[in-house]
């Protein structure tokens, strides 16, 4: 059984992750008004994974005999001044994300919690693909902003991205399904 102290930080990190999907769903709202449905795509295909990252530890504290505890989210931005001051926002959020997965590994490991420390390291490895692939795209955009119509070509390729079940237990839960 996992101790209330890890209980509450995993409650927390799962509203956490259910709040950025919440940011990422605002901006592919965002995207599909500026007409960027590739930036809209890619982050449509990030909100489903913020979902999945949120019900994993949803369904592992219940595994765990921990109590799910939902809380209310609070609301995102409505609009960014720039794709690229939407992928920085992205980028900061997951460096938020990435400090307090490695609070939980750092607390899993205090308590010698052995079944959190090895579900939490998926998370771990998880957030340097995370930012990493924020990182990218700011990069691209900021050679787009010197090239005329290298935005458009970015869009192109966002468009592409597709959603992949991260495998994650999920506990017969599909969060990835939203529309
Ligand atoms: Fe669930 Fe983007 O970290």
């Amino acid at each position: 059984m996992i101790s209330k102290k890890l209980e509450k930080v995993l409650n927390d990190q799962l509203n956490f992750e259910y709040y950025s999907a919440y940011i990422y769903f605002s901006m592919v709202a965002h995207f599909k008004s500026e007409g960027l449905m590739g930036f809209a795509n890619w982050m449509h295909v990030q909100t489903q994974e913020e979902l999945c990252h949120g019900t994993g530890m949803y369904n592992y504290l219940i595994q765990r005999g921990g109590k799910v505890a939902l809380h209310q989210i609070p609301a995102p931005p409505l609009s960014w001044k720039s794709p690229l001051a939407a992928f920085q926002n992205a980028y900061e959020h997951e460096c938020i994300v990435t400090k307090r997965i490695h609070n939980i590994a750092a607390m899993a490991a205090d308590e010698k919690d052995f079944a959190l420390s090895n579900f939490i390291q998926w998370y771990v490895s998880e957030q340097v693909e995370e930012e990493a692939n924020a990182l990218e795209i700011i990069g691209q955009l900021k050679m787009a902003e010197k090239a005329s119509g290298a935005l458009f070509m970015i869009d192109k390729d966002l468009a592409v991205r597709a959603f992949v079940m991260p495998p994650i237990p999920m506990g017969g839960l599909t969060p990835g399904a939203v529309a």
